[in-house]
């Protein structure tokens, strides 16, 4: 979800007004995911390299989340969205991590779909945490290095129970993936768009899907192992 700042700068207002819109956009991208049936949405609202703005805009984004987690969940749980937050919570404030939980317990039973929180979230801190836990199990004899395997990593990662995402949407132009899901997203389609994030709406989300649905997903094969029957 990029593009808040700019947003707000070509209208003159500040940055923090961006974001604001940008909460809005994504309660947008929610709702419009839930009701085309998508699995597991997955949004980056905060990078572990986000704690480098100004204290006071890191300031707004905190109290943005607070306040959304609050008001959203009631409708989460309504709609059957199930939430989770992954990202290395330590780095929060004690009452927004208590939030991120209890907002997590309300929806725990949930089984519409799967909305994924990434918060103080980085790619390479969720390959080195993993990576750290699987040098623990091997420290205290648990597990052998041979035996270490993709799978094996995957059960480590901050997405343990969830799938590799299918599609990614960066709005705001730029054309990188700046830290998100790195390991997970080995596989998946890339949709890039130079909408703003605060203006994103859901004939842009209709636009992404059908930039998936022309794509002919290979995962290795050739493309005739995947046309014909299976035995090319
Ligand atoms: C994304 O918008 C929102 C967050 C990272 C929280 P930006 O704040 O990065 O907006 P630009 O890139 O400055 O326009
Ligand atoms: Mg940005």
């Amino acid at each position: 979800m990029d593009g808040n700042g700019r947003w707000a700068r070509a209208r003159m207002r500040p940055r923090t007004e961006g974001h604001r819109q940008g909460v809005k956009a994504a309660r947008t991208a929610v709702r419009a995911c839930a009701a085309r049936g998508v699995q597991t949405l997955t949004l980056f609202a905060f990078s572990s390299e986000n704690w480098r703005r100004p204290r006071q805009e890191v300031g707004t984004l905190m109290d943005l989340f607070v306040g959304s987690i609050g008001r959203e969940v009631p409708e989460l749980v309504e709609k059957g969205i199930r939430l989770r937050f992954i990202g290395d919570r330590g780095a929060f404030s004690e009452r927004l991590q208590a939030r991120m939980a209890e907002a997590e317990a309300r929806t725990a039973d949930n089984d519409h779909m799967d909305l994924v929180v990434a918060v103080s979230y980085g790619g390479r801190w969720d390959i080195t945490q993993a990576a750290r836990r699987l040098a623990e199990q091997v420290r205290s004899g648990a597990l052998e290095p041979e035996a270490i395997t993709p799978e094996v990593m995957d059960v480590q990662l901050a997405t343990a129970d969830l799938p590799d995402p299918d599609l990614f949407i960066r709005t705001g132009g730029e054309k990188r993936i700046s830290n998100f899901l790195l390991w997970q997203l080995a596989y998946t389609e890339l949709y890039f768009s130079d909408i703003l994030w605060p203006d994103f709406e859901e004939a842009e989300l209709d636009r992404a899907f059908a930039f998936f649905a022309g794509r002919q997903r290979r995962f290795g094969h050739i493309q005739e192992q995947i046309a014909g029957n299976g035995d090319a």
